[in-house]
């Protein structure tokens, strides 16, 4: 089997250890990563410090070609690495064509914003005593990155972490996620075909166990971690000095008011809750009907659900496919069991066959039970009936999340008090919480997280500002 190697400081290389990878379907062994050994990660880390002031110096047009290339080569290189996401992710190949392409776009957006990254300059002269001055300000490198990638979206989300960093001048080095560090690897590859500098990214499969050191490591100031609450919040206060940003969970809520079309919301939250088997932060788990058109509405859902096709993620057709392990299906089994236990109804679903969990569709579900509480991150959504605006929005907000919701309507009025009243990042109307556009501001609020992804948010995560005051000019 061959073992793809990891990337030091722009170039590959191999430790003395491997890290094997399944595809959740059926077990098999689709890959294996090299694992730096400890002096190895020294070295990179080292080489990022180095290349910190020749990073920031780098011309715009080195770094946007940089960016450009990386993009128009995902695009090239597409079915390959779509093929090479559902073999590490077991995602079905529909959603991992989806994510090269969101891919592509990163680094397009990327190239064209760090194009418009310019400083800004302020006049002084507002105040007599600053007669005849003028400040500059511009964003500067907050210094090297260090981003921790999830296994939900194993490209793409790595992609969120690297093009920013790129883009404002910043070295990177990223830990991808132990169950899917190919396509972060392959990521690589297509950085070392530009003319970044050595230092500038490594790419470092270490074992979740051995990330400390590199979280504690003073040169790299900033953490950019996606992944689980607790493991996002125990970074942040073990380092408190540095700049952490944190996508973290949701429990995704989406509202279906009596102006909704009833067909579009059935069938993008019957989607949307199963994509990626559940596993993405911003699933629908959480559905509020309005009660008058609830019994329009629940049918149309079920039979959507039920209409779903689930099975082989390398079938074109698959839109539903395993979790990442069978030890995640047997974890969203058990939550769903002790949902039933307590009083839940299931109406579609319910049942587990390996790494695959059934789409599935519950409703009275007690509201201290886990499904409702917690993020699911599986095929699993809860209904329930409601009031109007006031009782649903007030259930929306009793969570303990706030990533993104959803609200079906076709009211103004409507949509400008969710933007106002919704404890969230992100609201989107007339569809599920489970859109995002990758250029747009991307980020969570109380558990969820702190920080923005979304090219410009990130880059200014990234950066702080600086200023020059130029003395004795006449305005
Ligand atoms: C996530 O799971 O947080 C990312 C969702 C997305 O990028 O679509």
């Amino acid at each position: 089997m061959n073992v793809t190697p990891f990337w030091l400081a722009g170039r590959p290389a191999t430790g003395d250890e491997e890290l094997t990878v399944a595809h959740p379907y059926d077990g098999r062994v689709v890959g294996a990563a090299a694992v730096p050994t400890p002096a190895q990660v020294e070295e990179a880390v080292a080489a990022a410090d180095a290349v910190r002031a020749a990073a920031a110096a780098l011309p715009i047009h080195v770094r946007a070609e940089a960016l450009a290339h990386v993009s128009r080569r995902l695009a090239e290189r597409a079915d390959e690495i779509a093929r090479l996401i559902t073999a590490e992710n077991g995602k079905p190949l529909m959603w991992a064509r989806t994510e090269v392409a969101r891919a592509v776009s990163t680094f397009r957006f990327a190239a064209e914003e760090t194009r418009r990254w310019s400083g800004t300059v302020q006049r002084l002269d507002t105040d007599p005593a600053a007669a005849g001055r003028m400040a500059y300000i511009s964003r500067v490198p907050r210094g090297p990155v260090l981003g921790i990638a999830p296994f939900n979206f194993p490209l793409n989300l790595t992609a969120h972490k690297v093009a920013p960093a790129i883009a404002v001048g910043a070295p990177i080095v990223v830990k991808p996620a132990p169950a899917t560090p190919l396509s972060a690897l392959l990521l690589g590859e297509l950085l070392a075909e530009t003319d970044l500098p050595a230092g500038m990214f490594s790419v470092l499969p270490v074992p979740n166990d051995r990330a400390g050191g590199l979280v504690d490591d003073p040169r790299l100031p900033v953490v950019s971690f996606t992944g689980s609450v607790p493991v996002g919040w125990a970074i942040r206060d073990r380092v408190p000095r540095k700049h952490v940003t944190l996508e973290l969970g949701g429990n995704g809520a989406a509202v279906v008011l009596p102006d909704a079309d009833l067909d579009w919301a059935a069938s993008r939250i019957a989607l949307f809750s199963n994509y990626q088997a559940g596993q993405s932060c911003i699933a629908v788990q959480r559905v509020y009907v309005d009660r008058s058109v609830q019994e329009e509405f629940l049918p149309r859902l079920v039979a959507a659900v039920e209409g779903l096709v689930t099975g082989d993620p390398w079938d074109e057709a698959t839109q539903v496919g395993p979790l990442v392990s069978e030890d995640a299906a047997r974890r969203v089994a058990a939550w769903v069991d002790e949902a039933v236990a307590a009083g839940a109804r299931v109406l579609a679903g319910g049942t587990r066959e390996g790494a695959a969990y059934a789409p599935t569709v519950l409703a009275d579900v007690p509201a201290d039970a886990r499904v409702a509480r917690d993020e699911v991150f599986g095929p699993v959504l809860l209904v329930q009936a409601v009031d109007g605006v006031d009782e649903a929005f007030k259930l929306v907000n009793d969570s303990a999340f706030g990533l993104q919701a959803g609200v079906f309507t076709r009211s103004l009025d409507v949509a400008f008090r969710a933007h106002r009243e919704l404890e969230v990042g992100g609201v989107v109307i007339g569809d599920v919480p489970s859109y995002r556009a990758d250029q747009m501001p991307y980020g969570g609020v109380k558990d969820s997280g702190v920080g923005r992804e979304g090219l410009r948010s990130a880059m200014a995560d990234y950066t702080e500002e600086k200023v020059m005051v130029l003395t004795g000019l006449t305005l």
